[in-house]
Formats: structure tokens, C-alpha cells, sequence
């Protein structure tokens, strides 16, 4: 994981990121459609956002999540839905199972974290049974479909800008589709899938998507004079979605992607 990128505050995530996710996330099993007690991977399960979609949803018979950071996999853990789901450490680019012990493995917002794809999905194939599922969402981020792009944009333009994942290009459609494909995935079917998310005013808006440690470094980097000027061109950019009481209704959007294994 890039240096600069950490996901040190399971809590925060849940609101800045975790509520998005688990709008994608909906939308995504109901494409899937996969008929319930099959055996989970959620691979980069965070702080269990999708995780908990997948206990409640697909009841699974086993339910196994693994993630690189300890501050999300505390949260997991405390998620009461998640106490019979097996949550370890781990990368997915060294997934600790053995092989064709899963019958569907997904990647939900993180194939543009890890710094080989390739290895991540063939890792995927290599823990899933003939004839299961090896899937992923993720921000088209060069498409504007990350939910906090405008901020991301403004902080650039401030001098400020975020670290980009190190794989982002991997969120590419195209890209998406050129990973299943070299991992020798059948029946590959892509699909984008929108989010609308509403915050009750600019400020709750504000504390929401600066809630990560990344960006507030950045933020607190900034002179007062500069920290205004972000915000008020963020008000600016803002208003044409907002409602009629001070609401913001925004919108996102992701890739899926899904294939077999042969
Ligand atoms: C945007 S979050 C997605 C979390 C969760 N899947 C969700 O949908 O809310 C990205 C996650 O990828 C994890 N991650 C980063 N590098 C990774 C790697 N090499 N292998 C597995 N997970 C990784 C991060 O720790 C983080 O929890």
C-alpha cells in the first residue's frame, strides 16, 4: 500500500466511505445473484462495509475477510453481524488460504490499492472452485465517479493534493476487463452501477468527506486565507446540488466486474 494512502480510523471510514460502499454494494449483490450458503472471500474487507451486505444478504456457509490494516479490521470485528465471519490480516496479493477454498471472491474498492492487480485476481482464482465467482467494484475514478472528487480537485488546485492509490489505473473499465480477462476468466460481464448520497447541509458535507487523516494532514498544512478559499470554491461548485432547504444530493459511480473460473 502506498505510504501516503492509510486507513488508520475504522469509524471515520464508516461514514466517509462505508455508506457509499454499501450503496454499490446493494446494487452489485442484486447483479451477482448468487444463490445463498456458498463460501465468501471478501477480499480488502475494510471495515466490514460490504462484509456485513454479504452475512445479511447471502447468508453464507463461510464467511472469511482479509485487509492489511488493523484500525479496520477492529471495526469489522466489533460489527455484531460479523462474529462467526473469519477476519484476518493479510494482502491480496498473498491471499493466506489454500487453494479452491471459496466459491466467490470479491474485491470491493481496493483492486486500486493494490500495487500488482494481475497478482490480486489471479490470487482470487487460485482460492475459488471450478465454476465460481471472482468479482470487483471500484471508483471510475478517472471518469468522475469517485463520491469525493470535486474535494480532490479543489485540494489539487490549493497545492495540496492527495496521494493517488498506487494501481488507480486498474479502475478503468477497460482495464477491469483486460485483468479478468488475462486471469483466464470466463463469462466476463462488466456493469456500472450509480450512488446518491444526500448530506443535510455543506457543513455536514464538509466533516464528512475531510473526516480522513489524509486529507486533514492536508488541511491543517494550509494557511487560514487558503483553507477559506478551498471552501468557499467548494461551496460555489457545490450549489448546483443542492436542494431547497441547504441538502446536498451527490452522486457517484463505480465498475463491476464478474467472471468464472475455469
Ligand atoms: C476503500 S477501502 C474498501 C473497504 C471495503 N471493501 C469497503 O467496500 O468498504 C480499501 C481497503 O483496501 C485495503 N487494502 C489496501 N491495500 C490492500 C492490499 N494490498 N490487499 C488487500 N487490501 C488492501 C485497505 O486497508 C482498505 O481497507
Amino acid at each position: 500500500m502506498s505510504a501516503a494512502i492509510r486507513f488508520d480510523d475504522g469509524a471515520a471510514y464508516a461514514q466517509y466511505m462505508g455508506v457509499w460502499s454499501q450503496i454499490i454494494g446493494a446494487q452489485f449483490l442484486d447483479w451477482l445473484s448468487l444463490p445463498t450458503r456458498l463460501d465468501w472471500l471478501d477480499v480488502g474487507c475494510g471495515n466490514g462495509a460490504f462484509t456485513e451486505q454479504i452475512e445479511a444478504r447471502m447468508q453464507p456457509a463461510q464467511l472469511a475477510g482479509i485487509d492489511p490494516s488493523t484500525a479496520q479490521l477492529d471495526y469489522a470485528r466489533s460489527r455484531p453481524q460479523l462474529a462467526r465471519a473469519t477476519l484476518l490480516q493479510g494482502d491480496a496479493m498473498a491471499l493466506p488460504f489454500a487453494d479452491n477454498r471459496f466459491d466467490v471472491a470479491v474485491m470491493p474498492l481496493v483492486i486500486f490499492f493494490v500495487p500488482d492487480p494481475a497478482r490480486g485476481v489471479a490470487e482470487m482464482v487460485r482460492v475459488v472452485r471450478t465454476g465460481g465467482t471472482v468479482c470487483a467494484y471500484a471508483w471510475d475514478m478517472y471518469g468522475g465517479g469517485f463520491p469525493y472528487a470535486l474535494l480532490a480537485d479543489a485540494l489539487r488546485e490549493a497545492g495540496h493534493p492527495s496521494p493517488a492509490p498506487p494501481s488507480v489505473a486498474a479502475s478503468r473499465p477497460e482495464a477491469l476487463q483486460a485483468l479478468w480477462q488475462q486471469a483466464g476468466l470466463t463469462d466476463i460481464e462488466l456493469r456500472r452501477f450509480d450512488a446518491r448520497r444526500s448530506f443535510a447541509s455543506f457543513d455536514a458535507w464538509w466533516h464528512i468527506a475531510t473526516l480522513r487523516s489524509t486529507t486533514r494532514e492536508r488541511l491543517a498544512q494550509m494557511d487560514s486565507a487558503t483553507r477559506n478559499t478551498l471552501q468557499t470554491r467548494l461551496r460555489e461548485r457545490l450549489a448546483e446540488f443542492s436542494g431547497p432547504h441547504g441538502q446536498l444530493h451527490l452522486s457517484a459511480h463505480a465498475y463491476a466486474i464478474r467472471g468464472h473460473v475455469l
